[in-house]
């Protein structure tokens, strides 16, 4: 049975291929002049379903916000300890090919991982990610959590499409 639906990356790296500094900072990613929302409502219309690590989890409730962002998608949190679902999360530590072929095999819109760079990683090592779009800010920041982490695996991608926001450039690439 083929695939319903692909698993999209939509996120913002530095030019330097960083997603956060080390202390988990954005500042440098929103100081940017973009334009409009730089694309977010046209991409978040075409998910139903958020993942997404239990760091950025973590960051995403740290900040000044008075909902929960994605409560009107299906939101996996991936974390190896045991915590319990909220009204709008269900917490998952699965194995995350055989997590990913469920969803992928259900009638919906899109999967948009959200990240960060650790969940990323079990997902780019399986090959599991069927579409990257990722917007680079015009800023090189030198250290921080990286977008791709070392290890033994190598993806082909081709390039569907290139934006410009401003001074985002957004690259959009496919499995
Ligand atoms: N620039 C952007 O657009 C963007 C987007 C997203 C995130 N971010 C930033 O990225 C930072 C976080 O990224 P990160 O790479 O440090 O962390 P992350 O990927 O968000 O979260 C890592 C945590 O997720 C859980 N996890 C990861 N892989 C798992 C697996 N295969 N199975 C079960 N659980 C798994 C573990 O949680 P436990 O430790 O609980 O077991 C792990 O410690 C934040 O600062 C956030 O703001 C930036």
């Amino acid at each position: 049975m083929n695939k319903k639906r692909n698993l999209v990356l939509f996120i913002a790296t530095s030019l330097d291929g960083y997603i956060a500094t080390k202390d988990e900072s954005l500042e440098w990613l929103f100081k940017v002049e973009g334009e409009g929302d730089n694309g977010f409502t046209e991409f978040y219309e075409t998910v139903d379903t958020v993942l997404m690590g239990e760091k950025t989890f973590d960051w995403v409730m740290k900040q000044d916000i008075k909902e929960f962002p994605y409560k009107d998608k299906e939101c996996y949190v991936f974390t190896r300890s045991s915590v319990e679902d909220t009204e709008f999360v269900k917490f998952v530590n699965d194995d995350v090919t055989n997590f990913i072929y469920k969803l992928k095999h259900k009638e919906g819109k899109n999967i948009w991982i959200v990240g960060g760079g650790e969940l990323l990683h079990s997902f780019v090592q399986e090959d599991l990610v069927d579409e990257f779009i990722i917007t680079t800010a015009p800023t090189v920041i030198g250290k921080g959590i990286p977008l791709f982490k070392e290890g033994e695996y190598q993806l082909d991608l081709s390039l569907k499409g290139v934006r410009k926001f401003n001074q985002f450039v957004e690259l959009h690439y496919k499995r």
